[in-house]
């Protein structure tokens, strides 16, 4: 036995750099952060499988982009294991807390109360990231969660220095988050939005952390941590309960799959509307050759698709563990073409004359993503949110933990638009336990040679800037231009094409008026797509990190 350790040692120590090297699996991350970046580097050195990466980037994030999603959001994690073609989708959306109710944001006129659904308790659903960390890591995982957890606590209790994005979104935050003294503790200095580049370290946090990495889903949803939350969240006017916590279940889906000329796409099921969303777009444009019609037109049409599959997303989506939804209708590529009948090349067709009524309700930028691959094809497409820029601005005092506003993704009141615009009806009403309605669009493209593993923060825009990135998937483009297209957008209501600067033409402009359209430039560049790419031949790996953002894409071992 000691020879043999003996042996091994000298094996390593004569051979041991190559050698390790060569064991080591290639991969291709990127994510909204360099350290989330390098936290999955680190896992997959330590022999971690992506799995185990994709716990550490998920679980970095929530400490170095706490604007962006963390332990007291949720979010989608699709997975695809190359060995047997097995792919799933974890639902770890946020659930309305059992003492919630349909009309919860509403005054006693029935009008929805500004800002009760985004900011403060009341806005705060039951989290589920840490259910889905620790189910990932012990299903799918090589490495025990503690170590896959490891470079979170790190960076939690040693701290990190802060960018300009964290700044510019705490800044948009900041009343908010002056009125919650423990969320101001943590991230202003004197109540004010600290230096660039200081520190910010987050020790509850970093306790938090480590409970759930020796106790697992109890060391979140029980005991110490899980009664702080609900202390802290009742004490700022909330409704939850233990039980809340306790019950809370993540759920493995079906992806939704489809395919648009050739190319099979895999994205998030339900709870969230993304997949949905982006497979009907595709499926209607699937009717027309873009690569021949001149640049309006073939805008024009990308626009007419996702008004359509938008004004479905309004009509018919929401938590399928609550609701009927026709969801093989709107993926039929049939369907399709009967949407297709009422597009012309030359017209708008106003919102208002798509045919279907929004349910009545019976009487009574910010998130994160991250992409993952290895040289076998083994992969992880995961978006995770918070909602808007530090969820509802309330730190549970001594957990750390941020709390999510996704109530705000309930329809409130049928027609009344949410913080993305978003409108909905009695499918996307509030209930106990029921999951709000997410656009979270988590992706995998796969057009025979290559595998694409996509998506991006941004609220109701997330689908369309996924659809963007796959048309120009499409055309044959790398990771680096998908993640650069210029945007634009339209969600069906408000009737209006919402672009990037200089993402259309004067000419394009003038043209899509012509039709009929009504454009609006955005107030800033959005979203912060983070993409990898397998190409199957080569095996080479290629990776791009939105330029509008502060992440990074690199490839290696
Ligand atoms: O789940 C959703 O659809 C939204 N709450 C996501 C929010 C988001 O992407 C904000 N980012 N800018």
């Amino acid at each position: 036995m000691f020879k043999k350790y003996c042996a091994v040692l000298l094996i390593t120590t004569v051979f041991g750099i190559a050698q390790v090297y060569a064991d080591r699996t290639r991969a291709a991350i990127a994510s909204a952060h360099p350290l989330a970046t390098a936290a999955g580097f680190e896992v997959l050195d330590k022999g971690g499988n992506v799995f185990d990466a994709a716990v550490a980037v998920s679980a970095t994030l929530a400490v170095v982009e706490p604007s962006g999603s963390g332990l007291g959001g949720g979010g989608y994690w699709l997975l695809h294991r190359e060995q047997d073609g097995f792919e799933t989708m974890i639902d770890g959306r946020e659930k309305a807390p059992l003492a919630a109710h349909q009309t919860m944001f509403l005054d006693k006129a029935g009008k929805v109360i500004p800002g009760l659904s985004l900011d403060g308790a009341l806005a705060a659903a039951i989290p589920g990231l840490p259910a889905a960390l620790v189910h990932l890591s012990e299903k799918y995982g090589r490495l025990p969660l503690a170590e896959s957890l490891q470079p979170a606590i790190r960076a939690a209790q040693s701290g990190f220095a802060i960018g300009e994005r964290h700044r510019k979104l705490l800044k948009f935050r900041a009343e908010l988050i002056k009125k919650h003294p423990q969320t101001a503790r943590i991230f202003l200095t004197d109540g004010n939005i600290p230096e660039a580049y200081s520190i910010l370290r987050q020790k509850d946090l970093a306790h938090t952390l480590r409970q759930l990495a020796d106790s697992g889903r109890d060391g979140f949803y029980r005991g110490e941590v899980a009664d702080k939350l609900v202390a802290g969240v009742n004490k700022a006017g909330g409704i939850w309960t233990k039980q809340d916590l306790a019950s809370y279940q993540i759920v493995e889906r079906e992806p939704v799959t489809g395919n648009y000329l050739g190319i099979k796409i895999t994205s998030a099921a339900p709870s969230s509307s993304g997949g949905i969303v982006l497979i009907e777009a595709l499926n209607i444009l699937s009717g027309y050759d873009l690569t021949q019609a001149d640049e309006p037109t073939r805008k024009h049409l990308i626009v007419e698709a996702m008004r359509r599959a938008y004004h479905d997303r309004t009509l018919y989506l929401g938590d399928s563990d609550f609701i009927d939804m026709p969801v093989k209708r709107l993926l039929n590529e049939d369907y399709a073409a009967g949407l297709r009948s009422s597009l012309r090349l030359d017209k708008a067709l106003p919102s208002g004359m798509l045919s279907g009524e929004i349910q009545p309700q019976p009487e009574g930028v910010n998130t994160s993503h991250f992409s993952i691959i290895d040289e076998q094809g083994n992969r992880v497409a995961a978006t995770l949110s918070i909602n808007f820029p530090f969820g509802a601005g309330l730190v549970a005092p001594g957990t750390g933990v941020l709390l999510n506003d996704h109530m705000d993704d309930f329809a409130s009141l049928p027609g009344a638009m949410n913080g993305y615009g978003l409108v909905g009806g009695i499918a996307n009403a509030i209930a106990p336990g029921k999951r709000m309605l997410s656009s979270m669009t988590p992706t995998f493209l796969d057009d025979g040679h290559h595998v694409a593993v996509l998506g991006t923060p941004g609220g109701s825009r997330i689908i369309s800037m996924v659809l963007l990135a796959a048309l120009d998937f499409a055309k044959g483009h790398e990771p680096d231009s998908w993640v650069q297209v210029p945007r634009f957008h339209h969600q069906f209501m408000p009737d209006v094409i919402e672009y990037e600067q200089g993402a259309l033409t004067a000419d394009e402009q003038t043209r899509l008026a012509a039709m009929g359209h009504q454009l609006k430039v955005a107030r800033y560049h959005y979203g912060n797509m983070q993409a990898v790419q397998w190409n199957k031949t080569t095996g080479q790996l290629t990776a791009a990190s939105d330029r509008r953002g502060e992440g990074r894409a690199v490839v290696g071992r």
